[in-house]
């Protein structure tokens, strides 16, 4: 294992090929799955904000950034998001000079750190690990039912006992719950690995940022979820040989092929141009308009049911602030999770007109998505009307029939029909 990783010769041409597969398959970007996502209707929202006046474009709720993908480097793109991966995710994609590593550099340039690390967290968790490798072995339902207990009760045991003073807060906080005890001990290991190799420049800021961002892709595929943080599942005998098969991935192996599975968008020279902000947009937009910021186009797609993204991606939000949050409730949540008014039905018409005024006041045309049963839309209040009292010329450029992705959050079905409309507004 070790030996690949240094195989430094053969590394360069690998990395080429590796690249050049990737680019076959089209993989562009970064492809992470999301709540509310518009991964489908980014072609057509590009095509209307090809419509709106030239210049740079603000995506004021970027998310995983698909609209800035689709529109691609016809512009410059500047993203912002209120979550911090969500920002990591923009910075990497749009902002970042350097590309992320191949698999094979990424293990090369990790792996001893990751397994000294991984060795000093396996000491305390030692007890705990033994009986997860049981568990992980269990035949029928009433075995692993006995297994379970026995790895909760030793895995208190073990946490309560820890003193390591190395990075632990996936292993302290996140085993046995959203990922097993050794998945808990890679996310670690891995992040140890990631800040020594920046802070020892073996690796630039960038390839740290892809880092982190291919880690929180690879935590979101073997985590013990439907895909989301909110909470995690609790095995049953109808689900626990999914159970089993997602505790036995590694999260090493995820990792260091999550990373190279992604691509920047554009060029270096285009990317130096963007900007990636992590703010309120309700902050940043007017902050915009009194700084005479030169944008030209600002898409505003706001959540629009009363699910909190912060309740469903805060693992990701901590694995970027690695903070030792003091967490609480189903979901293991962080105690200063952002409430955006946009999920609250009191607050959310309110929000939505101060949004509308704020990006008027920029001198930005706005393409805002927001769905017919949309939060807003419950409490009687008029879009159109409302861009009306703002902007030069309103229409509905286009309206799609679209599957919202909630991942079975609240509202039980994993995708629901929405018709969304998307609006232009024109300020000049
Ligand atoms: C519907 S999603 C955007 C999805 C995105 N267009 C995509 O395709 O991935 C809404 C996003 O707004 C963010 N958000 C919520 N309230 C915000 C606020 N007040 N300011 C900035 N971002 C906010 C959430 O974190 C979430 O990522």
């Amino acid at each position: 294992m070790i030996r690949s990783f240094t195989a430094r010769a053969t590394l360069a041409g690998r990395a080429v090929c590796e690249k050049r597969l990737k680019r076959s398959l089209g993989g562009m970007g970064i492809n992470i799955t999301y709540m509310g996502t518009k991964r489908a209707l980014a072609p057509v929202v590009s095509e209307v904000i090809a419509d709106a006046q030239g210049g740079a474009l603000l995506d004021a709720f970027s998310g995983m950034c698909s609209v800035g993908e689709a529109v691609g480097t016809v512009r410059q793109i500047w993203n912002n998001d209120i979550q911090y991966f969500a920002s990591k995710v923009a910075r990497a994609l749009f902002v970042a000079c350097d590309p992320p590593p191949s698999a094979l550099a990424c293990g090369d340039a990790h792996y001893v750190a990751y397994k000294a690390q991984k060795d000093r967290l396996i000491s305390p968790f030692r007890a705990s690990i033994k009986a997860e490798d049981y568990l992980l072995q269990s035949q029928s339902y009433p075995e692993f039912e006995r297994r379970a207990a026995r790895v909760s009760e030793q895995l208190s045991r073990d946490t309560a006992a820890c003193r390591v003073r190395s990075a632990h807060l996936f292993a302290a906080t996140y085993s046995g719950t959203f990922f097993g005890i050794r998945q808990a001990i890679d996310a670690d290991a891995i992040m140890g690995a990631i800040r020594l190799a920046e802070s020892d420049k073996k690796v630039s800021r960038d390839e740290a940022l892809w880092g982190v961002v291919g880690l929180g892709r690879a935590l979101l595929k073997i985590a013990n979820s439907t895909g989301h943080f909110a909470q995690y599942l609790k095995p049953k005998e109808t689900n626990y040989r999914r159970y089993l098969t997602l505790r036995r991935r590694s999260l090493w192996a995820e990792w260091i092929t999550s990373v190279a599975d992604m691509s920047p968008i554009g060029d270096p020279m285009w990317r130096r141009k963007n900007k990636a902000f992590r703010g309120d947009a309700l902050n940043l937009i007017p902050h915009l308009a009194r700084t005479k910021a030169d944008v030209a186009v600002i898409y505003a797609d706001p959540p629009y049911t009363d699910d909190q993204y912060s309740r469903f991606y805060h693992v990701l939000d901590t694995l970027c602030l690695y903070d030792y949050p003091q967490v609480t409730g189903a979901g293991l949540y962080r105690p200063d999770r952002f409430t955006t008014p946009f999920s609250l039905k009191a607050q959310a018409p309110k929000a939505l007109a101060s949004l509308i005024r704020a990006c008027s006041r920029t001198g930005a045309d706005l393409v805002l998505s927001y769905p017919t049963n949309g939060l807003v839309k419950q409490k009687q209040f008029d879009i159109e009307a409302a861009l009306r009292t703002h902007f030069r010329s309103v229409e509905v450029a286009r309206s799609v029939q679209h599957k919202h992705s909630t991942f079975g959050a609240s509202k039980g079905p994993a995708r629901s029909e929405v018709l969304e409309l998307i609006y232009l507004a024109r300020s000049a």
